[in-house]
């Protein structure tokens, strides 16, 4: 069993998820990351965790990783929710296999793995931490993105409804809605001038953030410094969501 509180980031081999690590990571917890991509087991060496190939939309495959972790790690403390696809598109002719996938990896997958990491949580009498993933396209649209504007705005509710159900328990259950962040999910804004000149007039920082920036944010919603905080989703937009009209 540990000697070393662990932390689980779904879609940790790179990104923001690979970043929330890193910042678990430096405040002590021995950090497991599930992805479906094999530099995953890197990525994890790299901050002397562990790496667990899985696609988190398969619940059977979810499962199977928490079980492992629980055997041969110890029980989980704090999850973090991060894992994400966009699959863009027009929206007429937009797919529901699209749809399916999006809401399957964004919302649906959320909801097993909170489950199933609070019954954990609390047959281990942990007082534990969930984070969700979410984004700004929580709250504001792009249309070619319905699916994965639906999924973040789930995610934004099922935020609530999970610190509602976990209160009781000690267990607290927040969410991180990034803005433009620097990841590969970002990479065709960031080659492209125009696209983004029409990020930056709407990001009164000026800039794109650092997947850091958010990692830091996950971390403090981890600790016992948000010890008060339950069923928020924190916006780490550089003021996007506060603009109103830009000149
Ligand atoms: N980058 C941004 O600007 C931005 C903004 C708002 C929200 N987000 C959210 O942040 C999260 C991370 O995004 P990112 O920008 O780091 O993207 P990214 O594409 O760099 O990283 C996503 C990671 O998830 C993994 N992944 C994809 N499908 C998976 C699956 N089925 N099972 C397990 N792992 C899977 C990928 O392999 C990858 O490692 C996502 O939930 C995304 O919606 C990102």
């Amino acid at each position: 069993m540990a000697d070393q509180t662990i932390a689980l980031v779904t879609g940790g081999a790179q990104g923001i998820g690979l970043a929330c690590a890193e910042a678990l990571a430096e405040d002590g917890y021995k950090v497991m990351l599930a992805d479906v991509k094999d530099s995953v087991h890197a990525a994890a060496k790299g901050i002397g965790g562990r790496g667990f190939v899985c696609d988190v939309a398969d619940a059977g495959a979810l499962m199977a990783v928490f079980d492992t972790i629980e055997a041969e790690e110890g029980p989980v403390a704090a999850l973090v929710n991060n894992a994400g696809i966009a699959r863009p598109g027009d929206f007429l002719s937009y797919s529901l296999e699209d749809f399916d996938a999006v809401i399957g990896l964004n919302l649906r997958s959320v909801f097993a793995a909170t489950q199933r990491a609070a019954n954990g949580m609390i047959k281990a009498g942990i007082k534990g931490a969930i984070v969700n993933m979410s984004s700004i396209n929580a709250v504001v649209a792009i249309p070619a993105i319905p699916a994965y504007c639906a999924s973040k705005g789930g995610v934004q509710q099922l935020t609530k409804a999970s610190a509602l159900a976990l209160a009781p328990h000690g267990i607290r259950v927040n969410a991180v809605g990034p803005g433009s962040i620097d990841t590969e999910m970002m990479a065709g804004v960031n080659a492209s001038p125009e696209a983004l000149a029409r990020v930056m007039s709407r990001t009164p920082i000026g800039r794109v953030g650092t997947a850091r920036e958010i990692g830091d944010v996950v971390a403090f919603l981890c600790s016992s410094k948000s010890s008060y905080v339950t069923g928020e989703t924190i916006y780490v937009d550089g003021g996007r969501l506060g603009l109103n009209y830009t000149v």
